[in-house]
Order: C-alpha cells, then sequence, then structure tokens
C-alpha cells in the first residue's frame, strides 16, 4: 500500500519520518525519495537481520545521515527517539506502523512463521528475545492454549487444537513447524480458495510470542507524544500537523487502532448521560479515515497476503510550535 501511504504521510523536503516496521525497507526508502534532499527517517525494527539487510540496501542514505537505523521495539519509541536525538528536538512530521512480519521472515523457514514450510517452531521477530513458540506449545497448559487461539486467532476449534496438542506433546515435544500444522489441520477439509486451516493458530501463536497487541497498545500514546513534540529533548518547533499512518493485517489489531484513534478524536470522553464534561479531555487527534483504506485489486492480485490489509491514518490537533 506505497501510494497510500505516501498520500496519508505527506512526506515533504526537510521532514522528519519514524518508519517503525523498517521491514525490507520499502517504504522507507519511498520516504526517504519523497524528503530528499535533507529529509529523515528514524528506521526501526525489533528484527536484527531486518536492519542488517536495509543498512546495505539504503547504505548511501545511513552514510548521508539521512537515514538513522535503530535496532528496538516500537513500544519503546519515545525511549529510542530520545536515545538517538532523532530530530534534535525539532519534532517529527510522520510515524509508519505497517505491522506483522516481513515476506523475508515468513520465506524463511528457519524463522518457523510458515506453516508450509517446515522449520523450527520459533516465530520470534527478535530473536534476541528468550521465548519461542516451541516454548509455548510445549509449556502452556491446554487451558492456556486453547485461550492463545480462542483470543488472538478467532480459532472456532481452540479447545480441540489444544487438546491435540497436549495430547501430541505427551509422546515427544513439537519442535516443528510441518507436524504442528498437520496437526491442527487433521481432518479438516481444505476447501479450495479457504485459508489453510493453520492460519488461525499460527497467526495466534505467533501474536503470543510477541506480545504484539499488548506493544500496539503500548505504542499508539508515544506515537502522538513524538508527534506533538512532547517527548524529553524535544522542544516541538515543528510547524506541520504530524500524522501517524497504521496498516494492520487482522481485525484484533486494527480494532485497537480504530478504537484509539476515535478516542483520542474526542474532546470529551465522559457517560453521555453526565449533563456536563467533568473528564476534561481534550482531542488530540482528528481521524484522516473513517473507514480503513484497503488494497487495490491489482495490488491484491500481486500480493495476495495484502488482501487483509487495512490502513487508518490521524493527525495531531496540536502541536508545540
Ligand atoms: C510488514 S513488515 C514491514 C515492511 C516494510 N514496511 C517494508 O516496506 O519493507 C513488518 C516489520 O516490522 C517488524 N516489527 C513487527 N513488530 C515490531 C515491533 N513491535 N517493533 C519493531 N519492529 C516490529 C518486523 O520485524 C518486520 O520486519
Amino acid at each position: 500500500m506505497l501510494d497510500e501511504v505516501l498520500a496519508y504521510l505527506q512526506p515533504k523536503p526537510g521532514g522528519l519520518y519514524i518508519d517503525g516496521t523498517l521491514g525490507g525497507g520499502g517504504h522507507t526508502a519511498a520516504i526517504l525519495e519523497r524528503c530528499a534532499p535533507d529529509g529523515k527517517v528514524l528506521g526501526i525494527d525489533t528484527d536484527s537481520q531486518a536492519l542488517a539487510r536495509v543498512g546495505e540496501r539504503l547504505a548511501e542514505f545511513v552514510a548521508n545521515g539521512r537515514l538513522i537505523l535503530a535496532h528496538g521495539n516500537f513500544s519503546d519509541l519515545a525511549q529510542i527517539v530520545e536515545q538517538t536525538g532523532f530530530g534534535d528536538g525539532k519534532g517529527v512530521q510522520g510515524v509508519l506502523l505497517d505491522l506483522g512480519f516481513s515476506s523475508d521472515q515468513m520465506d524463511n523457514p528457519d524463522r518457523g512463521f510458515a506453516f508450509s514450510a517446515d522449520g523450527p517452531l520459533d516465530m520470534r521477530l527478535n530473536q534476541e528475545l528468550p521465548l519461542t513458540a516451541a516454548d509455548l506449545v510445549n509449556g502452556a497448559s491446554e487451558q492456556e492454549l486453547a485461550d492463545i487461539f480462542w483470543r488472538y486467532g478467532e480459532e472456532s476449534r481452540a479447545r480441540q487444537i489444544a487438546r491435540r496438542i497436549v495430547r501430541e506433546r505427551e509422546k515427544a515435544p513439537i519442535t516443528r513447524t510441518a507436524p504442528l500444522a498437520a496437526l491442527i489441520a487433521a481432518g479438516v477439509p481444505h476447501k479450495h480458495g479457504a485459508i489453510h486451516p493453520a492460519t488461525r493458530a499460527f497467526q495466534a501463536l505467533r501474536i503470543a510470542v510477541n506480545r504484539e497487541l499488548e506493544r500496539l497498545e503500548t505504542a499508539l500514546p508515544q506515537i502522538v507524544d513524538v508527534l506533538e513534540g512532547k517527548t524529553k529533548g524535544d522542544e516541538g518547533e515543528s510547524k506541520e500537523k504530524g500524522r501517524m499512518v497504521i496498516i494492520a493485517f487482522h481485525s484484533l489489531e486494527d480494532r485497537i487502532v480504530k478504537e484509539y484513534i476515535r478516542r483520542e478524536a474526542k474532546d470529551c470522553l465522559c457517560p453521555p448521560r453526565l449533563p456536563v464534561c467533568v473528564c476534561g479531555h481534550k482531542a488530540r487527534l482528528r481521524n484522516l479515515t473513517n473507514k480503513p483504506v484497503t488494497p487495490g485489486e491489482q495490488e491484491i492480485a500481486s500480493n495476495p497476503r495484502a488482501r487483509s490489509a487495512k490502513l487508518r491514518a490521524a493527525e495531531i490537533t496540536q502541536n508545540n510550535s
């Protein structure tokens, strides 16, 4: 959704942008092009392999100081901005999150995200963190597993899958993706055109391993702080109303983004029965996408993984200029 990202982010020469999910660097490269000759991007990824690849691919921008790379989690956004000194206290004009995992991660069986290729049951976006999907699959109780599949995968067979896993792991630990996918899919007809029967359970494990929903919830208020120029070391000299653009790939993430933007776009959060406002809440955002923006047919045809993408954008209502 490159065109849509650029249309909402509106990168301009001299602007400062944060790509909180650098991935293969495709969005960052396009933002750097649009904010030339002197705009800058702070590119963050929790996966050090992704950073190393982009460091090579976009080496000229790293060398001329227009691309700053940071290994970290976007849930620590304010701290990363502070530590890198990004913006020299001038405020930030845009923040992008393109959530989930990249094709580099998905296509590498050693990372353990794919049910279609055999690999170790890993699924960590940040391989320096200790907990793997195999730890969860072999260590969580049947009830905990069922909760994970139900809550993070909206999987209607959550209990059945958890029971099968527990029965199987009593014989031997489950350490590879292919046997797990086979176990989950056993006896479930895979209808033509429908998603693979293991899709939801794999999604759920990935979300649980990487604590994806909590990290997103933690990041959102920090994004607004950074755009408003409220982080430490930032004197908020920005003249622009900064924008955030977030692409979600499943309804759980999209709901978090939608509800956060709606809430922060309201001046008062009091229950409707109260005659006067007692909360004093002031809108921090203007919602730019009442409905999520979805990819066009052409993009879905060339990249079927884009089919579930939903983009939402918002602009801050105030800055410190
Ligand atoms: C969909 S890809 C981004 C693709 C990128 N926009 C591009 O143009 O190539 C998502 C990337 O975000 C990273 N990621 C996911 N969650 C993260 C988090 N909480 N903090 C930092 N990076 C994260 C993943 O490691 C992955 O590289």
